[in-house]
């Protein structure tokens, strides 16, 4: 057997605090790592467990933007509605922060400061988008364009989300502005990158130690396989924008680091939220720089990367100065991807479940239980609602409910609701007690190697072991033909349902506390001691509370309306976007302009421009070429005849080659629609327009 750490560092990815977090999240790192700790909890191991919101980034200020807010309203938003989720659900964090404190700042400051205070960081001049309209440097998702690799049409400006390539943004094909639908141009810009390659040799030694001490799964030394067969290559950690952590470096002011060089730093500053919070500020190094810490990062399998590349080069190149050591991960057990009814979960399209949601309908218990069958561990899995009610019924319910509940109101019924003595016993009980004795290192094991799935499953096998012996033992007619045999099977039922409290605490929590109130038992389950799921510690005269339902079986028609709903969505409120004021203007002002009914005679589109028609306007008698950006809303033909608001004394410019006299008003909102103003009735053109 292998030696025990004195401690255990547990890290779950920060989501981003950008949306809701959906059940795909859970399957991925959270319930994992949730269940992981629970269970080391359990064999009184020293963990600490760590989380908190990703709160930088440009999706973040992307949906600021669309939403006219500050991305701070953004991240307090999800932040308190992610932390509160997880809490719903059960995950036990020690700490949850957000890297939007004053004290992460710092933190990823002084990481910055020292590699390039040690010359680590090398400065580069490279080409970048830039739009002109917006003003700004178009960093990762501000750009869309056609990925060079796979043609996808809707790759981002540092990673193409089809086939995965990480792209330099001025290679996409096509690029427009994700702000305005411009076609930005390229400019200069300055920014530090860390030199991954240096490290690739050292990283390549470090993950075939790790692998071979602690078994990484085999999905996550593929993807870092192949990112060495590419050859690692040096990345940039700034950014041009304005919200993240500022660049401590003079001349950077307008620049902020790498959302991910931000992030993956976020679990030390968390750590030392955490121990400031409990008064001692200086515990987290214990966790941290502990000689014998155990480092595990629950992540998604598109985190990757960064967990087993990127975070670990920057705490060697930390280490490298001979200060403080920094634990690298022991191990990266990422999970593959959930699906949703056969789908993947899209933000965008309004596919899956929101937690939230999810938690308002049903238990977290339940949940939990079928996530943790279904764990994507080693390819996609599915998370399909008729199975999750299968799941709950036909096997928390059925099984684990049933014995729990058929055990406790039998021995309510017969024995007054007191544990009956054990007598001599018998080859059933033997057999009993023998999958009881061998459950925690069995079950145990599986959790230290992180087979997740596995472990539930043994856990309830030992629920089907158990309703098997009930079954066999048949106390019903041994409660009236032997007494003494009948105190036997129910003594030993009982010590089972003390064990599967422990045993199953990891999955269903609320549920295994609730047997261990009933049972009458002091504390938690596993403040117990995972080991002592393999004893019997029920004394006989212990007396229990009343027994109360563990499981409630879900209907047929609560799927049926979640499926219903999911087939008709709702249209999703769109929160009304503020209104962008500009400074007020007197009416002298608006007299300059000069506004005239005008009436279309003819319309064709501008020769290899997509946006452009060019329209000829009667107005009065004078006859007019406008042109105007409107082709992707409005046919030619269908202009002719419309009598429309236009402004007529606006200096005349060239658009495409083609000369423009004028300007048409039309309305448009934020999600692009866009309608020409026009005027009803019979009214002359060239009427004035006031
Ligand atoms: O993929 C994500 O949701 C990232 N926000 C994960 C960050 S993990 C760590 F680096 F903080
Ligand atoms: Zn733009």
């Amino acid at each position: 057997m292998k030696s025990q750490p004195q401690r255990i560092l547990v890290t779950a990815a920060l989501p981003y605090a950008n949306g809701p977090l959906h059940l795909g999240h859970l399957a991925g790192a959270y319930l994992p790592a949730d269940m992981y700790v629970r269970y080391q909890r359990a064999q009184k191991r020293d963990v600490l467990f760590i989380c908190g919101s990703d709160e930088h980034g440009v999706a973040i200020t992307v949906t600021a933007e669309k939403e006219k807010i500050t991305p701070q309203a953004v991240v307090d938003r999800y932040h308190a509605m992610n932390k509160e989720a997880f809490k719903n659900v059960g995950i036990s964090f020690d700490n949850y922060s957000r890297t939007s404190l004053p004290l992460h700042h710092k933190t990823a400051q002084e990481f910055f400061a020292e590699f390039h205070r040690r010359g680590i960081l090398r400065e580069k001049q490279e080409l970048q988008l830039y739009c002109e309209k917006d003003k700004m440097f178009l960093a990762d998702r501000y750009v869309e364009g056609t990925c060079p690799s796979c043609k996808y049409t809707q790759a981002r400006g540092d990673q193409c989300e089809n086939c995965g390539t990480w792209l330099n943004q001025a290679e996409l094909i096509d690029p427009k502005c994700k702000l305005c639908g411009t076609t930005p141009i390229v400019r200069t810009t300055s920014h530090w990158y860390f030199p991954l390659g240096d490290f690739q040799t050292r990283l390549e030694a470090y993950i075939k130690e790790r692998s071979a001490r602690d078994g990484w799964k085999e999905n996550v030394l593929r993807y870092c396989e192949s990112w060495f067969k590419e050859g690692l290559k040096d990345r940039a950690v700034t950014r041009d924008l304005s919200w993240g952590v500022p660049v401590p470096v003079p001349g950077y002011e307008s620049k902020v680091l790498y959302v991910w060089f931000d992030a993956v730093l976020g679990y030390i500053s968390s750590a030392k939220e955490w121990a400031a919070g409990i008064g001692k500020p200086d515990k987290w190094k214990e966790y941290w720089l502990g000689t014998d810490t155990k480092y595990v990062a629950f992540i998604g399998k598109d985190n990757v990367v960064f967990h087993c590349i990127v975070f670990p080069s920057m705490l060697m190149a930390w280490n490298d100065a001979g200060r403080e050591q920094y634990v690298l991960p022991e191990n990266v057990p990422a999970n593959e991807f959930l699906n949703f009814e056969g789908q993947k979960f899209s933000k965008s399209r309004g596919w899956g479940i929101d937690l939230q949601d999810f938690l308002k309908h049903f238990s977290a218990d339940s949940l939990r239980y079928t996530l943790a069958i279904n764990l994507p561990e080693s390819r996609d899995s599915d998370f399909y609602l008729k199975d999750f009610q299968a799941r709950t019924n036909n096997e928390l319910a059925d099984i684990f409910g049933n014995f729990v509940n058929r055990t406790l109101a039998f021995t309510e019924k017969t024995f007054n609701g007191v544990v009956p003595s054990s007598g001599s016993i018998g080859p059933l009980e033997k057999e009993m007690i023998a999958v009881l004795a061998d459950a925690p290192t069995k079950i145990g094991d599986l959790y230290d190697r992180y087979k997740f799935r596995e472990a539930v499953i043994e856990s309830m096998n030992v629920a089907r072991a158990a309703n098997k012996y009930f079954n066999d033992g048949q106390p019903w007619k041994t409660s009236k033909s032997n007494l003494e045999q009948c105190a036997m099977t129910l003594n030993t039922c009982l010590q089972v349902v003390r064990s599967l409290a422990i045993l199953m605490e990891p999955v269903v929590p609320v549920m295994a506390q609730k047997i261990w109130a009933t049972l009458n038992l002091e504390g938690t389950p596993s403040a117990a001691g995972w080991e002592s799921a393999g004893e019997l510690k029920l004394q006989a005269g212990h007396s229990l509370k009343k027994a109360e339902i563990l499981v409630t079986k879900i209907e047929d028609k609560q799927i049926e309306d979640i499926i219903e709903a999911l087939n008709n969505p709702a249209a999703p409120e769109q929160p009304k976007p503020a209104i962008e004021a500009k400074p007020k203007i007197s009416i002298d002002d608006f007299k300059k302009v000069e506004l005239r009914l005008a009436l279309v005679i003819s319309a064709e589109r501008v020769p290899k421009s997509e946006k452009l028609l060019k329209i000829q306007v009667e107005i009065g008698s004078e006859r007019r070429q406008i042109v105007a950006g409107i082709a992707q809303h409005y046919k030619p033909e269908d202009l002719v005849g419309k009598r429309i608001a236009v402004v007529s004394n606006l200096q005349p410019a060239k658009l495409m080659g083609q000369e423009s006299n004028g300007m048409l008003l039309a309305a448009s909102d934020s999600t692009g629609k866009l309608e020409l103003l026009t005027v009803n009735g019979d009214l002359e053109s060239g009427s004035l327009i006031k």
